[in-house]
């Protein structure tokens, strides 16, 4: 049975305030297709029933189950491929210089999904930056799902995930193969930290950021919350900090705070001097 629209319209708020993505009602397939299997896990008979627990009820876990469930987490090793060139070949070379007293380079990957990303990032430096083990080192991954953040801990891919963009010669050298599954080795996940954080909601305490991963995630939003997210992600970076974004997202008419600087397809911006 179709949802109705007055139910679509309760679980499209729903995610909408507590995530910022759009779901217009041409989606009304994927709530159904996403939700059902959830509603059929809580022990619901139906998805109607699902959201009528959820309208008798303030925002719980099974609100934010429902949120999380529509995420899209799609994500792979070395996605896109241009920005870990540009980071590879411009961007790290160019901290290194500016923090060689302090020595610290601080990478947050703003949208990290199950951790393939910020896992990439860390490959990238192990291969081509040797003398960073001597630095003080931080990739920070978060994201709003609790079951992401939790995948990016543990560190385990399936053979299908790590089939997706991640060279043999890496997948051996960074990772155990564990029954089913391929485990990051201690040494890719030294730098690397995560933890839960909500781009609409206050980010906590940062760290100054050199370096910015927010990709293929401000393509869920209204034009407002992206523009509050770039201002705000503005304060936590460096001066001559980098941005990296999706291949279909831009800072153009999001405010003047950005630049693109131009590496091939690699989708990188820096803050105006
Ligand atoms: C398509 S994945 C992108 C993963 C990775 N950055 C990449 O490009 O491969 C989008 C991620 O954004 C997260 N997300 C959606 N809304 C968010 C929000 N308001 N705050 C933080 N993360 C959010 C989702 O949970 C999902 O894991």
């Amino acid at each position: 049975m179709a949802l109705s629209p007055v139910d679509f319209q309760f679980v499209s708020q729903l995610v909408r305030q507590r995530s910022a993505i759009v779901l217009e009602p041409e989606k009304a397939y994927l709530l159904e297709a996403r939700l059902t299997p959830l509603a059929r896990t809580e022990g619901f008979g139906s998805l109607e029933a699902l959201i009528a627990q959820m309208r008798a009820q303030p925002f719980n876990g099974l609100h934010r189950k429902v949120v999380e469930a529509m995420t899209t987490n799609e994500t792979s090793f070395y996605r896109d491929v241009h920005p870990f060139d540009a980071l590879r070949t411009v961007v790290v070379p160019e901290v290194l210089e500016r923090r060689r007293a302090a020595r610290t380079l601080t990478i947050w990957c703003a949208a990290s999904s199950s951790g393939q990303e910020p896992y990439t990032i860390a490959m990238t430096l192990l291969e081509h930056f040797p003398q960073l083990t001597s630095w003080q080192v931080t990739i920070l991954g978060t994201d709003l799902s609790a079951e992401m953040v939790a995948r990016c801990k543990q560190g385990k891919y399936g053979q299908i995930e790590v089939n997706r963009g991640l060279p043999a010669a890496l997948l051996v050298k960074y990772f155990e193969k564990r029954g089913m599954e391929w485990q990051v080795r201690p040494e890719l996940q030294r730098w690397c930290h995560f933890r839960e954080l909500n781009l609409i909601e206050p980010w906590g305490t940062l760290p100054p950021m050199d370096v910015v991963f927010m990709r293929n995630v401000l393509i869920y939003f209204d034009v407002e919350t992206k523009k509050a997210i770039l201002a705000n992600a503005r304060k936590v970076m460096q001066p001559c900090g980098y941005l990296f974004l999706g291949g279909a997202e831009t800072t153009i008419n999001l405010g003047d705070t950005f630049e693109r600087v131009q590496f091939d397809k690699a989708g990188c911006y820096r803050l105006k001097r």
